[in-house]
């Protein structure tokens, strides 16, 4: 088993082969928490999808579960895929299906499992995120708060060993943000889910995340990588501690 859950190395991402962010190298090992930080538009939804071989990097190395996504096949690619659950950026929801056929979506099309033992699989994770009372709404009959819970059950759907949430808290008040805090804690308690979060909310970044990364827009470049708390010392990265500070008084 590898050692690390994610490692990249001198990555660059962006789209149509021109890099927006690069330098981008660190490892992650299974269990920790990694928050994904910096200016609008520098490129965290970006990073997401080629930490998780979504979509390709521009150049450099990265590794998920062990396996290197730049020489990977696509049927590698496929079975990588199956151990990752990914809350996509304003959760994206499909609008036409309940929130229990939303979950159910993920596992019918891996696993296939009998009609009731889906039903089964996709109702246990809604009511981990608390949603048992709302399972057959629309994603139109829902809050912002539980369109995201629905958002993080269905990317649970498959039991992942890596999660990525970009802005699961985003749009929240500040008690429903905790709760979502909360939730995210619990996973990884539960089961062990190495997740890897886009988050512009400082406090919840404090209480969740292990490790921060920094991409520093001023440079195109990787600026800073640590545990969170560090940067609220004057001594860090400048544009990461203004980051945590302006945000954030403590
Ligand atoms: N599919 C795409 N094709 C081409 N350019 C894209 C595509 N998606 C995003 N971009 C561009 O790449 C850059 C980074 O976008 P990205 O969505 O990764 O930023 P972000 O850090 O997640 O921003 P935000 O905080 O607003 O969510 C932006 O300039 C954006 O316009
Ligand atoms: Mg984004």
């Amino acid at each position: 088993m590898a050692t690390e859950a994610i490692a990249c190395d001198d990555l660059a991402i962006g789209h149509d082969g021109r890099a927006i962010m690069s330098g981008i190298t660190f490892t992650l090992e299974p269990g920790r928490i990694l928050a994904v930080v910096g200016p609008s538009g520098c490129g965290k939804s970006t990073l997401m999808r080629a930490l998780s071989g979504l979509d390709d990097p521009v150049s450099g190395s990265s590794r998920l579960l062990g396996q290197d996504l730049t020489v990977a096949s696509a049927v590698e690619r496929e079975s990588a895929l199956r151990r990752l659950g990914f809350l996509f950026q304003g959760s994206a929801l499909f609008s036409s299906l309940t929130l229990r056929e939303n979950v159910e979506l993920p596992i019918r099309e891996f696993l296939a499992p009998p009609r009731r033992e889906l039903r089964q699989l996709a109702e246990y994770k809604l009511s981990l995120v608390g949603l048992a009372d709302a399972m057959d709404k629309l994603p139109s009959e829902i809050s912002g708060g539980m369109a995201k819970r629905a958002a993080l059950a269905r990317a649970l759907a498959l039991d992942p060993e890596v999660l990525f949430l970009d802005e699961p808290g985003a749009g929240l008040d500040p008690v429903t943000a905790a709760r979502m805090d909360e939730l995210i804690l619990k996973v990884r308690e539960a089961f062990g889910t190495t997740i890897v979060m886009v988050s512009h909310e400082v406090p919840s970044i404090l209480r969740t995340a292990d490790f921060c990364v920094y991409l520093d827009t001023d440079t195109g470049r990787m600026g800073a990588y640590g545990p969170p708390k560090d940067f609220l010392a004057p001594s860090s990265h400048p544009r990461a501690h203004a980051f945590f500070t302006l945000t954030h008084r403590t």
